[in-house]
Parts: structure tokens; C-alpha cells; sequence
């Protein structure tokens, strides 16, 4: 049932949906041809817009798990692929160890080191976990974030979907896993790395969708209110801000006027819960500076 939806594009868009992630036409596409292609997904765009939520959707989607790699500066292969259990190793040899003086005898060091190196003492951190996990879905968080070297070794890894571990041999995935790898544009990602994915750039929303997205995420809100709270965030989206608001913010503000007890935005209510949106001193004095009544008139008649 399933393999017949994501069999075209507005079907994944629907299944996403099912999911409670509004994506448009473009995005959907691009997760329809990574699926139908076999071939791993990258997505850019500012904080906030919906990166790492699609990637959990689509896991939602193929009710496959979601191994999640989270990349940070100078992150290596150890906590990305594998590591050896050293503890459990070092308990292991001991109580073979113990065994063999208990029993007079010798350790017998190679029988001892070929279990020191079997499978059950490796730890499968999230890549490996993935190869080994059909089907799954790998999502690589903010890849901008790790440097070239461990670029280079992603693109090894997304070209064979295989792994060479010296003391065991080569791992390889039964069925590759659906990848999405996430930027923020931090820094440029290598051309040879993209070549091997599906780009899409992700957009903040449009109107109608972003207030759809807030009505699917905060039942709560009328739809009054998603759309004042939207068309106000859209009118601080194009100020020059150190730090747009993403989608995230659009929800947090909702929530914020809902716990308030607040049904319709007002210059007054805007001012005092501005921080739920914007979280830089200087887009905040920005904001100050703008007149948020006017603002909010302009952003209501929009709505
Ligand atoms: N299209 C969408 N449909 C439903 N929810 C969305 C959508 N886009 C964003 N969201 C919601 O907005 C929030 C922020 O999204 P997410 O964390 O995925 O953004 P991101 O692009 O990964 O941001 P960052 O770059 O800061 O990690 C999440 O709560 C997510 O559920
Ligand atoms: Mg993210």
C-alpha cells in the first residue's frame, strides 16, 4: 500500500502529510526521486525551516528507524562508524584469563583475540548501525559542520554503502539506506559530495502553508491566530535580521500566545513575547526600532 503512494511525487507529499509534514511540490519531488533513485538527499536552508524534520517523516513514512548522525567540528570516524567496546573487551580477556589459570592451563592468546575481535564487541555507531539496518533512514545533521577529511570519508562511504574493518572484514548494506544529509551553510560543501546527492535548497514556507503547518503542529491555535502570528512572522522574515525566524519560531510564538490565553496578536502582546522569534539583542532592537503596530496592520491585512 505504501510502495503505491510514494510511487509519485503528490502521493509522498500525502504520506508525508500523514505525518505532519507539509512539504511543497519541490520537496516532495526531490524525496520521490531519492526513494525511486536510491540516492541520498541534501538538503540546505536557513535554521528552522524543516531540515531534520523531514528526514524523521520520511522514516515515519517507510516505518523504518531513524539513525541519526549529528556532525560537530572535528568528528571522526570512530563516532560515526565504529568503535571497539574496550571495557567489555578488557573484562572479557580477564575472566579468560582467570578460566585459564583456574583450569591449570594456558591462554591460548590467538583462539582469545580472534573473540577480542568478533562482532559482539563492536559498537555500531549511527553509519554502521544504518548499513546494518534494512531499511532505515540515515540522516547526516548538519554536515557543514565536520571538516573536509570526514567529508571525504562520508563520500566513500554514500559511493559503496560498504565498510572495511581491519580486524573483521568488509560490512556491507543488504538494501542502502534512504539518506538525507542536512546543511546549514555554515561553510560551501565539497562539489564531488553533492554530486552524489539530490540537492534541494528548503524554503520558508508560503503563507498558506506555513499557517497550515502551524494549524497541523498547534490544534490549538484558530485559525485567526495562525494566521496573524504567520503574517507577522513573514513581514520580520524580510527585515534585515541577523537571525530570520524559521518555522520553529513560528510555532514557539503560537504556543507562546496560547499559553497567554492570547487569541489575536496586538502591537502590546507582540512586544512582550518577541523573544519566542527573534533570538539576537540587535534583531531585537531592530524590531523595537519598527513599528510594530503598523507592522502588525500590515501583516493582519496580509492575512
Ligand atoms: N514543512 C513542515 N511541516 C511540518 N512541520 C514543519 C515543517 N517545517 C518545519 N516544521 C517544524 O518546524 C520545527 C523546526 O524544524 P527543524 O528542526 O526540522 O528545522 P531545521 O531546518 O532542521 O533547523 P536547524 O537548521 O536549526 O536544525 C520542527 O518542530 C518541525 O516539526
Ligand atoms: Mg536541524
Amino acid at each position: 500500500m505504501r510502495s503505491g503512494i510514494l510511487s509519485y511525487p503528490a502521493g509522498v507529499r500525502d504520506a508525508l502529510a500523514r505525518e505532519h509534514y507539509l512539504a511543497d511540490d519541490g520537496l516532495a519531488t526531490a524525496c520521490f526521486l531519492a526513494l525511486r533513485l536510491h540516492r541520498p538527499v541534501f538538503l540546505e536552508g536557513d535554521a528552522g525551516v524543516g531540515k531534520t524534520a523531514l528526514a524523521a517523516a520520511l522514516a515515519g513514512v517507510l516505518d523504518a528507524p531513524l539513525l541519526r548522525l549529528q556532525c560537530y567540528e572535528g568528528i571522526d570516524a570512530s563516532q560515526a562508524l565504529y568503535d571497539w567496546d574496550f571495557p567489555r573487551q578488557l573484562l572479557h580477556l580477564r575472566t579468560a584469563e582467570a578460566a585459564a589459570v583456574a583450569g591449570g592451563g594456558t591462554l591460548d592468546a590467538s583462539a582469545v583475540e580472534s573473540e577480542l575481535y568478533s562482532r559482539r564487541f563492536l559498537l555500531a555507531r549511527p553509519l554502521l548501525a544504518a548499513l546494518e539496518t534494512t531499511p532505515s533512514v540515515l540522516l547526516i545533521d548538519e554536515v557543514d559542520r565536520a571538516d573536509d577529511e570526514f567529508e571525504a570519508f562520508l563520500l566513500e562511504l554514500l559511493s559503496e554503502f560498504s565498510v572495511s574493518i581491519p580486524e573483521l572484514g568488509t560490512l556491507r548494506a543488504e538494501v542502502p539506506p534512504v539518506v538525507v544529509l542536512t546543511s546549514n551553510r555554515t561553510r560551501e560543501v565539497s562539489d564531488a559530495l553533492k554530486r552524489r546527492c539530490l540537492y534541494h535548497w528548503v524554503d520558508h514556507p508560503a503563507f498558506e502553508r506555513e499557517v497550515a503547518i502551524v494549524r497541523r503542529r498547534v490544534p490549538a491555535a484558530s485559525a485567526r491566530l495562525a494566521g496573524q502570528v504567520v503574517a507577522a512572522v513573514q513581514v520580520l522574515r524580510a527585515e534585515d535580521l541577523l537571525k530570520p525566524p524559521g518555522v520553529a519560531e513560528t510555532l514557539d510564538w503560537t504556543r507562546a500566545l496560547i499559553a497567554l490565553g492570547v487569541d489575536a496578536l496586538d502591537a502590546e502582546v507582540a512586544t512582550v513575547t518577541l523573544g519566542t522569534v527573534l533570538k539576537y539583542r540587535e534583531d531585537l532592537q531592530r524590531a523595537s526600532r519598527l513599528d510594530v503596530g503598523a507592522l502588525l496592520d500590515q501583516a493582519i491585512a496580509q492575512a
